[in-house]
């Protein structure tokens, strides 16, 4: 066992985000009403129990059992909370179905142990013994907890806003609803040049097995809006024949926003949450289409020298309180286009926060990718053409997963999460 002195991983670091995330997973396990506790708010996931269990049962897992090579607490909860499911049909989720799942005291009790185990792992172990495990290269299983564990924050919230509003606790949260014009409109001409994906090897402290090789892409000239496109926008799509986006509701004749903690009147000037099925058909309507996912890093992270930047607004880390509408700033969108310092080099807005940007490329490995040791299955079970890119973060994507390189997918037609569009042409 090397001594402590050879890390460099900052063990109290590490030790906060753990902690941070657990307090946050905490005030958002206790949004649904005990009784909702077993329901699927999503046909194609688990019940709201699953995740309980799920999030400190994988970082036990990865970290302490896989990595570590430690004892197990409870094999069968371990077992029971390894993997959550994406399935594409509802006849397909029921074959996950478990007839019995335990009660929530023993979940959360497991959860504890494995919460212990974590954080005592993180205080006296060699985490980054890349001689014992590949797990442990640079540490690799203990970044791949605390980004596993955002990521979920989110899923949680886009689960939990499909449960009824009486089986939720308010606890004041209401009260979201602010409508705001764009300080700018229209589309900007981006001339052709070059567009940097992915990230080197070893250079960030962690990145996902979808992140890798970085390499540099020609864009051809095109064209792109500088806002997402709006509710207000839709509604007009909608009159002519448009499909109702998956957030609204029809009231007495008149669209409302179902938003995680109140329905409100349509906010016309947020972006308008929609499948990537539904955004390309929009686009078309307009004589558009969607950007590519090279389209998008030219767009946020170009400028017009040919330098590149590691975030729209410029190198400074990402900071909610200016850049834009992500790490939970508020759990609902805001109005396009209202966060100047967020904005790329050629204007356009919002391209990180107040929801995530589809593409229209498919979600493929780039050359070199080679699977995660901590987490092999990570991205290769979803290369099936049935998933596309989506680019930037959402209200309630934590700041650790802003970063040029990351990508996420879901399947063109999943009407759940926080994904707006805007048009390109050219
Ligand atoms: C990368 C967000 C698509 O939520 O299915 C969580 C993240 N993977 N646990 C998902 C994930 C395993 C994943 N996304
Ligand atoms: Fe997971």
């Amino acid at each position: 066992m090397l001594t402590s002195s050879r890390l460099s991983l900052d063990r109290a670091l590490l030790r906060r985000r753990y902690l941070e995330n657990r307090n946050r997973s905490a005030e958002l396990f206790a949004i649904p009403m005990p009784s909702a506790y077993y329901e699927r708010p999503i046909p194609l996931r688990h019940p709201v129990v699953f995740y309980e269990g799920h999030i400190p049962a994988f970082s036990f897992n990865k970290l302490v059992r896989e990595a570590l090579g430690g004892p197990s607490i409870n094999t069968e909860l371990e077992r029971l909370f390894e993997r959550g499911i994406d399935p594409a049909t509802v006849n397909e989720a029921s074959r996950h179905e478990r007839c019995a799942w335990p009660d929530r005291t023993r979940v959360q009790s497991f959860g504890a142990a494995c919460d212990a185990a974590v954080l005592h792992a993180l205080a006296v172990a060699d985490i980054e013994d890349a001689a014992a495990s590949p797990l442990l290269e640079r540490g690799q299983a203990a970044w791949t907890i605390l980004e596993h564990e955002q990521m979920h924050h989110e899923t949680l919230l886009y689960l939990l806003h499909r449960l009824p509003l009486e089986k939720k606790r308010l606890a004041g949260r209401r009260g979201s609803f602010v409508e705001r014009e764009p300080l700018a409109t229209g589309r900007v001409a981006i001339p052709r040049g070059h567009a940097t994906l992915g990230a080197l090897r070893n250079q960030p402290a962690f990145g996902w097995d979808n992140e890798f090789d970085e390499h540099v892409v020609e864009v051809g000239a095109f064209e792109i809006d500088v806002n997402d496109v709006t509710n207000g926008e839709w509604l007009e799509f909608v009159k002519v024949g448009g499909p109702l986006p998956p957030f609204w509701v029809e009231r007495d004749g008149a669209f409302r926003l179902l938003g995680m903690f109140e329905e409100m009147a349509l906010p016309r000037t947020w972006p308008v949450y929609v499948t990537q099925v539904q955004a390309s058909a929009y686009a078309a309507w307009k004589g558009a289409r969607l950007p590519t996912e090279a389209e998008y890093h030219r767009a946020a992270f170009g400028t017009p020298s040919g330098q590149e930047r590691a975030f729209p607004w410029g190198d400074e880390p990402p900071d909610a309180r200016i850049h834009g509408n992500f790490d939970f700033r508020r759990f609902e969108p805001e109005p396009v286009g209202i966060n100047p310092q967020g904005a790329s080099a050629w204007g356009v807005q919002d391209l990180i926060g107040n929801g995530w940007e589809w593409t229209s490329t498919p979600f493929e490995p780039f050359a070199g990718f080679a699977p995660l040791a901590s987490y092999p299955q990570y991205s290769a079970d979803f290369f099936d053409g049935d998933h596309f890119v989506v680019k930037g973060a959402s209200p309630v994507t934590g700041r650790d997963l802003v970063r040029r390189s990351f990508r996420n997918w879901y399947r063109p037609d999943y009407p759940y999460m926080y994904a707006t569009f805007r048009c390109a042409s050219g």
